[in-house]
């Protein structure tokens, strides 16, 4: 049985770090409210030129090398995006031309937004199990900064910019175990950007505790296991209340949960790949753990990915 190995993770968050202090002198807030409300301390804003390709490159390129690959080796590429370079082409394409790589390889964007990553690796997985793809890499980037409503202070504060990314290769070990994906489009009213992010945040809460631990278990209960087969829950970064609503529910304690939302805020798709990238850079999550990991977006979609590391 072929399975989908990580075996490389990159990130990048752009230079320019913004506190809630810096938000406090041009939006009607306080670093007590932002922090108290989502655990939020300061998001990295993309600098004028800086696009979601150019993000997605600096990640990538660290994923490679963790992997220690050469780019002409990949052969799929899936950017989880929102927040594209232009409406066409996409942004894998972009990012395919940015790396070099020439061998004519499929390469294209996935939009879920804040559940974008895991659409993408649970994509990639498929192609590689399907034996269509042998070294993929699936990224999460975002310049959602671009579609911040300045009027609009309970979201504008939420919000950063950066990009993960992972290197995931055709192996005969576990791997991704397995992923669950959800949509329902009957609550796409509630989170959305037209063309500025706009959202009824105590009813995405709620929505979002129920569903992220829903689809946790189901996950858990279809591979026979639960909460304390766990090593690591890798938790979409939007807000700690809703990981700590969430972790609750699965009788877990934040000890187990890889928490970053502080130093980036709601990245969207690149908050997981940003978080993993961060415990596995820091020796957290360690060969033969288990891993999980869970988003939900705009839509809403939201799902999870189970994982032998
Ligand atoms: N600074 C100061 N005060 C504020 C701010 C702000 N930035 N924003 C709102 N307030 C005020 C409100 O005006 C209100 O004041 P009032 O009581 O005088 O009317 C008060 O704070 C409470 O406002 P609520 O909207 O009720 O605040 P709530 O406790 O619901 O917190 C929040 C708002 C943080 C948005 C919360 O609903 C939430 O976390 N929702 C989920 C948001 C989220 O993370 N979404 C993304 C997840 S899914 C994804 O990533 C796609």
């Amino acid at each position: 049985m072929t399975y989908s190995k990580i075996i490389g993770t990159g990130s990048y968050l752009p230079v320019k770090t913004v506190t809630n202090f810096d938000l406090e002198k041009i939006v009607d807030t306080s670093h007590d409210w932002i922090v108290s409300r989502s655990g939020i301390q300061e998001r990295h804003f993309a600098a004028d030129d800086q696009k979601s390709s150019d993000l997605a490159y600096e990640a990538s390129i660290k994923a490679i090398e963790a992997a220690g690959i050469n780019a002409s080796d990949i052969d799929l590429i899936v950017v989880a995006t929102t927040s594209p370079d232009m409406a066409f082409p996409s942004t894998a394409c972009i990012l395919q031309h940015k790396l070099g790589i020439t061998n004519g390889s499929p390469a294209f964007d996935m939009q879920a937004v804040c559940g974008g990553f895991i659409y993408a690796l649970n994509t990639a997985d498929l192609y590689i199990r399907g034996g269509q793809a042998k070294t993929a890499l699936v990224v999460g980037a975002e310049v959602i900064s671009r579609m911040l409503d300045w009027n609009d202070r309970t979201t504008c504060v939420l919000f950063g910019d950066g990009a993960g990314a992972v290197v995931l290769k055709a192996s005969n070990e576990p791997g991704i175990i397995a992923s669950k994906l959800h949509s329902d489009g009957s609550h796409h009213q509630l989170l959305k950007a037209d063309p500025k992010i706009s959202m009824e945040g105590q009813a995405v809460f709620k929505f979002a505790v129920n569903s992220l631990s829903g689809v946790v278990e189901e996950l858990l209960e279809q591979e026979n296991m639960t909460g304390s087969d766990i090593d690591w829950m890798v938790p979409h970064q939007a807000n700690i209340r809703i990981i700590e609503a969430t972790a609750k529910k699965l009788g877990m304690t934040l000890d187990n949960v890889v928490v970053t939302v502080a130093n980036h805020g709601n990245t969207s798709a690149a908050s997981i790949p940003l978080a993993l990238d961060t415990a596995v850079r820091d020796g957290r999550i360690k060969p033969g753990q288990t891993v999980i990991m869970e988003a939900i977006g705009g839509g809403f979609t939201w799902g999870a990915s189970l994982i032998k590391w």
